[in-house]
């Protein structure tokens, strides 16, 4: 099995030092990329910058922004048969950068920003026969709903519902609780746990499925 995992977040630049970016540590990525190799898996890892030490044994791909994460993912989809988003991917950049660092001036700044392309929903497009598509959904309200959205729109396999309003788990920290969803209407939820047992829990049943 091959598998594609991005992880962590994207940067968008401002200016030479600034950037707009999120709170995504990468531990979500990073185990699921372990739990795949571990399950026998060939991987590959897209990372935007973390703080962690790639996992040995897999190909490491390391990006800086939204439209380098989109290269990188596209890039290697073709040849993946299972493909998961674990990415925090900034949805708007700057319209504008600047090289050097910008000045301030008096009054307010407004920043312009414009989409990036949502890979997940390009890949859902692409999707070739026998190929497994599996997104996040990170949701603060009405979890579920959303995530079932995000499954159809996006023409996944599964989603990953991933409730992010507690500070104890989702962004930064070293747990997770997520509820797993598929297209074909099954459901599994995993409670409480460190992020390396859900991910093994979510590449055991995407294996399964
Ligand atoms: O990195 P950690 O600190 O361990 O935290 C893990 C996590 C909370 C980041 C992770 O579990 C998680 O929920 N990842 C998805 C975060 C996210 O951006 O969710 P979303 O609901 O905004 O996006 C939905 C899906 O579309 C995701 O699979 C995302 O990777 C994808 N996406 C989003 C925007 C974009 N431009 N392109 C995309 O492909």
């Amino acid at each position: 099995m091959r598998f594609l995992i991005s992880a962590g977040p994207t940067r968008e630049k401002i200016d030479a030092v600034r950037f707009i970016s999120n709170r995504s540590s990468g531990k979500m990525g990073y185990a699921l990329a372990e739990a795949a190799r571990d399950a026998g898996g060939e991987v590959v890892l897209v990372s935007g910058p973390t703080r962690l030490t790639p996992p040995d044994n897999i190909a490491f791909i390391l990006v800086e922004n939204a439209a380098e994460m989109a290269a990188a993912i596209h890039a290697h989809a073709a040849e993946s048969d299972i493909i998961i988003m674990a990415a925090a991917v900034a949805d708007y950049r700057p319209v504008k950068t600047y090289a050097g660092k910008m000045k301030k001036a008096n009054g307010n700044l407004t920043l312009e920003l414009e989409r990036t392309e949502d890979i997940l929903l390009t890949l859902g497009r692409n999707k070739r026969t026998g190929q497994k598509l599996v997104g996040f959904a990170a949701e603060t309200d009405d979890v579920l709903e959303n995530a079932i959205g995000k499954l159809q729109r996006k023409n996944l396999d599964w989603i990953i519902a991933n409730d992010v309003s507690c500070t104890d788990r989702g962004f930064g920290s070293d747990h997770n609780a997520v509820t797993m969803i598929s297209a074909s209407g099954a459901c599994d939820e995993v409670t409480l746990s460190d992020k390396k047992t859900v991910a093994r829990r979510i590449i055991r049943k995407i294996l399964e499925d």
